[in-house]
């Protein structure tokens, strides 16, 4: 709980929040999934050391497409992404991200990403070549593609396994 909540505190800062997003006692009354990075090479008491985050979640948005029209829809959202200042521009965060497209199966342009900073927009066009964004009224960007191939949340139950599932698993490494 304590490195979910210092995660929390370092995402906020690097993206000048006034308050973190993430914290554990968050983490604990919602169904949001946090995948961390560690290397287990690192040595500060032998436990190894975190390189950062990625927080998805599942919610339910009314967005509208290149008509104007608004959709309800409840696609995977990313939340919060970080990875620590001294590790960034190392592949890092590709890695994280991967990893979260595999283990949710969604592909790139399906996702809402929730006010992404500068740094997330370049990250997402050089990776996985998003560029043309469908504009928003809310603070969540999608785009070109997004409505073409709908993903849809699991279903609760599988949903729920899958969760259980993910909080069961290591930290990638
Ligand atoms: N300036 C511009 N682009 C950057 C920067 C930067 N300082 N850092 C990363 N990028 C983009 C570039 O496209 C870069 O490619 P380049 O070096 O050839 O220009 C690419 O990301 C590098 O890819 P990775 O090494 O895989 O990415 P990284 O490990 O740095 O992780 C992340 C990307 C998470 C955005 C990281 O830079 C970070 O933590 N930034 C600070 C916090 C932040 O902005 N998080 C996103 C908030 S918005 C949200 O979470 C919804």
């Amino acid at each position: 709980m304590t490195i979910v909540d210092e995660l929390g505190k370092a995402s906020a800062k690097a993206q000048h929040l006034p308050a973190p997003i993430t914290s554990a006692s968050r983490m604990q009354s919602n169904r949001h999934v946090i995948y961390v990075l560690k290397d287990t090479s690192a040595r500060p008491a032998g436990k190894g050391a975190i390189v950062g985050f990625l927080k998805v979640g599942y919610k339910k948005l009314f967005v509208l497409d290149d008509r104007e029209a608004h959709n309800e829809v409840e696609p995977l959202c990313i939340l919060d992404f970080y990875i620590h200042e001294s590790l960034q521009r190392h592949g890092h965060g590709r890695e994280l991200f991967q990893y979260m497209l595999q283990k949710e199966r969604v592909e790139p342009h399906q996702l809402a990403i929730d006010r992404p900073s500068q740094k997330l927009l370049k990250f997402l066009n050089k990776h996985y070549s998003l560029e043309t964004t469908v504009p928003q009224v809310n603070n969540f960007v999608i785009f070109e593609g997004f409505f073409a191939h709908q993903h849809r949340p699991p279903a609760p139950s599988l949903r729920a396994s899958r969760l259980s599932r993910a909080a069961a698993e290591p930290a990638p490494a």
